[in-house]
């Protein structure tokens, strides 16, 4: 078995890393575009009044906003079936709460739905990619306040009819289960807290709660999507972290389990089988956390299941209960550092076979299709002779699409592969231009400072034969 004929080959994207035009056309400010520009060493700050003297690069990310036509020419070029991309609800409510849209925000992607239907590219929209209205943030607190289950359900099904002739393929949140851990708290529930660092029960009650309200969202949206046209195909999207234990001692194992259920599982259980595991129902009593699930949420829950399950992977790390071992760092999460594995240049590590691996656990529990809607190589680029030579990139991407087709054969259901990000994007975690993994190369520094002019990678010409040859010549 190989790559199916109609397997989706394509990139990722979200609005607030590539968009920019953040207060034009009556858009207004997202979580994101209060976030300023950071680095490996500079956590990113986040200011709930924006202050001249910072540089917050969503403001003009990459400008997709007037380059649309460039890029998705350019993905066309490549053989695109998908583009995976994100609306950005403050450009269709620029508040978060207005009853009436923002035309000129529907107007938008409206245009580059049409674009994409004359490449024969179907899009894969995601709702909210943290990009929560910052008015959410300000008057509700995010998703800690019920209310904004409904305000993200009219969005939702406005967005979902505007285009239900033009948008198959949707997801909810990207990565929910960020909203588990603390940085998530801002970008997933909306919720502003100035000392993030210090975790009291009071904060741990209110993260459970709000993330109910997103899971409670998340599946409104979907029952709505499908009244609206029950042909559409409606996907959760968890940042899959997969963790193995350093030893064989078994209280790794044990504590790689508790990782696993935790980060992954509570999320995605709920969103695929439609109510809470009674391992997450344990976890919560154990830690005295009582959340208000009403019967109302229990039937929302149950009948608001996604009909795929849809990923990020782009490393593993270890987990181990000994003290003193080298760490590592990670999307969203580090880890232990494993000693079999290579790392990027932002040290994330780099595990192909962990991607086998990710796919046959998560299909044997889920038993429905996968997609990978996110996989690529942050790395460093140097722009000579107007290209780049990204051999690592070439080799990184190569390495895991292999992978998948071993899984392929080993019988799991996978419906596409979205890389990020098909062109250079600023990066979620750092802020960074510098932090490359475009096929398409854009000229602009962590500054902000560039002609934003478009070059094709070595990769360019690499995805653009993958996709040609359906995933066979990978070389
Ligand atoms: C995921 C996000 O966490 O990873 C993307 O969904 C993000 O928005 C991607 O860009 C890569 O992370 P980073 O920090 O390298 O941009």
């Amino acid at each position: 078995m190989s790559f199916s004929k109609d397997f989706l080959w394509g990139g990722a994207t979200s609005a607030n890393q590539i968009e920019g035009a953040w207060n034009i056309d009556g858009k207004k400010a997202s979580v994101a575009d209060h976030t300023r520009g950071g680095s490996l060493k500079v956590k990113r700050e986040f200011d709930y009044i924006l202050k001249e003297s910072c540089y917050y690069p969503s403001h003009m990310a990459i400008d997709f906003y007037n380059h649309y036509e460039e890029d998705i020419a350019l993905f066309a070029e490549m053989g695109f079936k998908v583009f995976r991309m994100s609306i950005a609800w403050s450009r269709i409510f620029p508040h978060g709460d207005e009853i009436n849209p923002n035309e000129k925000g529907l107007e938008f992607y409206d245009k580059i739905f049409d674009l994409c239907h004359k490449y024969n590219i179907e899009p894969l929209v995601t709702l909210s990619h943290f990009e929560i209205p910052i008015g959410i943030v300000k008057d509700y607190q995010g998703f800690s306040d019920r209310r904004v289950i409904d305000f993200f359900v009219n969005y939702a099904k406005t967005v979902m009819f505007y285009y239900k002739d033009k948008v198959k393929y949707w997801l909810t949140f990207n990565e929910i289960n960020f909203g588990l851990i603390p940085l998530g708290s801002l970008l997933t529930l909306g919720i502003y807290d100035k000392n993030l660092e210090i975790e009291t029960h009071e904060k741990t009650v209110r993260k459970f709660q709000s993330l109910h309200h997103v899971l409670v969202a998340s599946a409104k949206a979907v029952i709505e999507g499908k009244k609206i046209n029950p042909d559409f195909k409606i996907g959760n999207m968890i940042a899959h972290l997969t963790y193995y234990p350093l030893t064989p001692n078994p209280d790794d194992l044990l504590l790689t389990q508790e990782f696993d259920s935790f980060m992954n599982n509570y999320c995605g259980d709920v969103q695929v089988f439609g109510k809470y595991s009674k391992t997450s129902l344990n976890y919560l009593n154990k830690l005295n956390i009582k959340i208000d699930i009403t019967e109302e949420d229990e039937e929302i829950l149950k009948n608001g299941t996604v009909d795929f399950y849809s990923f990020s992977y782009y490393m593993t790390n270890c987990v181990t209960h000994e003290k003193g071992h080298e760490k590592t760092l990670g999307n969203l999460l580090g880890g232990v550092k494993n000693p079999y594995l290579q790392s990027s240049e932002w040290e994330w590590q780099i595990d192909p076979k962990g991607l086998r691996y990710t796919l046959n656990k998560l299909y044997d529990r889920y038993e429905i299709p996968l997609m990978i809607v996110e996989n690529g190589l942050g790395a460093k680029d140097i722009l000579e002779n107007n290209t780049v030579e990204d051999d690592y990139r070439i080799d990184y991407l190569r390495q895991h699409i292999k992978q998948i087709e071993i899984a392929l054969n080993d019988g799991v259901e996978v419906l596409g592969y979205t890389s990020w990000s098909p062109i250079d994007s600023i990066s979620a975690g750092t802020g960074e231009m510098d932090k490359r993994y475009g096929f398409i190369y854009v000229d602009k520094d962590n500054q902000g400072e560039g002609t934003l002019k478009r070059y094709k990678k070595k990769s360019f010409y690499w995805y653009k034969k993958v996709i040609e040859s359906n995933g066979e010549d990978l070389n």
